[in-house]
């Protein structure tokens, strides 16, 4: 550096401070006129942790059971992605998929450690559900080689040791075991350093995916450990019924702890009032991404008169007038346009990313409370997340 500034913390430090102008003014006259197009180490390491996509090809399928497969990939260096983004455990990536028209996304929950993604493979776990447009598509068509196209690893849901406790206590059912298998193999390689209580709840043993990995882990790690909970059936040194708040505090420190819990809305449904009770601080409850909202007619604040209606909704992307897109009450608007096949940015679909924020020019929707995770200023000009934002008349859409 040409002009240094030593601290000596006495009365010449007031004098070298008011000279930083006089010195600022020279280097910035002694500044080439042309941008300095140097390739500065931090852009670099930006650009390998945030890359705006990453082109993946799948390494090997493994079958968890009829309906659940497990893929790992590896980059596409042939497509121009060298290495694998880093990330946390718990976070996810958004997959793009194009279904006949349609260009959609599903974010999916990385379930391997960070470290395998160092040595360039991710692995993600998807069941096909019986309404599942996007998950039969891959369980029925992704094979070895298949190319994928996807988001870097994005998401709040992962141990924040400023805000979290260290101990762990976490509930899911299979829908979120991903979250907690990759914090269990991160614990179990040191990539990560605190201490995990898993609750896995289940009707059945059978529908405990990935339980085999989860009992070596607990069996060769002490900072984890792993209590399964069937509702249908009795199975020899676990629990029976469902995950209550006693069964949760049996289970938990009697020290502080961190709460995380991911699954179905089923297990939310029936876990927030039991969580309620418990009295934890609201930072020590973490929630895993809700998904997609399917039946927003269930909602209790959906507006009945709504049902049944469709509306049109005119889109103004990048500037110039697109397509008016028929739009069901009941979908989101986020699914409306992925169906015409008009392409918009979107990465969780669970409100709380603000990744495919839209300007509503004209027209009303609904956006279920609880999910509306929009800045204040945001929601006062007329941005909306069509992720989770309902028609509920004709209307003007501005999307990148
Ligand atoms: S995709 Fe994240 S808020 Fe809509």
């Amino acid at each position: 550096m040409k002009h240094k500034v030593v601290v000596r913390s006495t009365l010449k430090d007031i004098r070298n401070f008011t000279n930083i102008p006089e010195l600022r003014k020279g280097v910035i006259e002694e500044a080439p006129e042309t941008p300095v197009n140097g390739n500065f180490a931090v852009n670099s390491t930006a650009n390998f942790l945030h890359p705006s996509v990453q082109y993946l090809k799948i390494k090997q399928v493994a079958e968890i059971n009829r309906n659940t497969r497990a893929y790992i990939f590896e980059p596409n260096t042939a497509r121009g992605t060298a290495k694998l983004a880093y990330f946390r455990p718990g976070q996810c990536i958004s997959i793009t998929l194009q279904v006949g028209n349609a260009i959609v996304t599903r974010p999916y929950t990385l379930c391997s450690s960070p470290l395998r993604s160092v040595d360039d493979e991710y692995m993600i776990i998807v069941s096909k559900k019986p309404d599942g447009f996007a998950s039969q598509f891959i369980v029925n068509n992704w094979r070895k080689g298949t190319e994928i196209t996807a988001s870097a690893p994005f998401g709040n849901f992962h141990y924040q040791p400023l805000r979290d406790s260290k101990s762990i206590v976490a509930v899911c059912d299979y829908q979120g075991i991903s979250a907690f298998l990759s914090m269990a193999e991160s614990i179990a390689d040191k990539t990560l350093n605190a201490d995990l209580t898993l609750i896995y709840s289940a009707r059945k043993q059978n529908e405990a995916i990935m339980s085999q990995r989860l009992d070596e882990l607990a069996e060769t790690t002490a900072n984890f450990r792993v209590i399964y909970v069937f509702s249908d059936e009795h199975v020899f040194k676990c629990e029976r019924g469902f995950v209550t708040k006693s069964l949760i505090e049996k289970y938990a420190p009697i020290s502080k702890y961190s709460l995380f819990v991911c699954g179905s809305n089923t297990l939310y449904n029936r876990i927030i009032p039991q969580i309620a009770e418990l009295k934890l601080e609201n930072k020590f409850i973490r929630f895993g991404l809700n998904g997609q909202i399917d039946n927003p007619e269930n909602l209790s604040d959906f507006p009945p008169e709504a049902i049944g209606k469709t509306f049109l909704c005119k889109v103004i992307k990048n500037g110039k007038f697109s397509k008016t897109v028929p739009c069901s009450s009941t979908e989101s608007l986020l699914v409306a346009l992925e169906r015409e096949g008009i392409e918009t940015p979107s990465l969780c679909r669970s409100g709380e990313c603000g990744f495919c924020r839209a300007k509503l020019l004209k027209g009303n929707v609904f956006i279920p409370s609880g999910i509306d995770m929009r800045r204040l200023a945001d929601s006062s000009h007329g941005i909306i997340h069509p992720c989770c934002s309902f028609p509920m008349s004709d209307m003007t859409l501005v999307i990148n």
